[in-house]
């Protein structure tokens, strides 16, 4: 789902599951253009967040507005910030 679709960047081989819910400005490629994220089912990607190279992001996690996500995120948490840590 992507409620306001501007400026969304997604490599072509990326994996996204089914009901990612994906706001503006959301960047989800590679690094050094080798590997490109996993985002498993039901993931909310804040506007702006970037999710680069060979991560995984589990289902029903949630990444933060602006974040850069550069690790894996566990299933059902949510990530934050530069680079983005797993909050409790
Ligand atoms: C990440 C998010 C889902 C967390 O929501 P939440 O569970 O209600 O979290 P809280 O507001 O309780 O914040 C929890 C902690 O994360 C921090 N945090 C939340 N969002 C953050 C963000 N985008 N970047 C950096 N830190 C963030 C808070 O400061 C707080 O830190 P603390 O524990 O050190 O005090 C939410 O803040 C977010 O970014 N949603 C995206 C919204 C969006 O893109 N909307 C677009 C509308 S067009």
């Amino acid at each position: 789902m992507m409620p306001h679709p501007n400026g969304i960047v997604i490599h072509p081989n990326a994996v996204i599951g089914p009901n990612c819910l994906i706001f503006q400005q959301v960047t989800i490629g590679t690094i050094d253009g080798s590997t490109e994220p996993v985002i498993e089912g039901h993931v909310d990607i804040g506007a702006g967040a970037k999710i680069l190279g060979s991560v995984r992001v589990g289902a029903h996690a949630r990444i933060g507005a602006n974040a850069v996500v550069l690790i894996d995120v566990p299933a059902g948490r949510t990530a934050v910030g530069i680079p983005a840590r797993i909050k409790s």
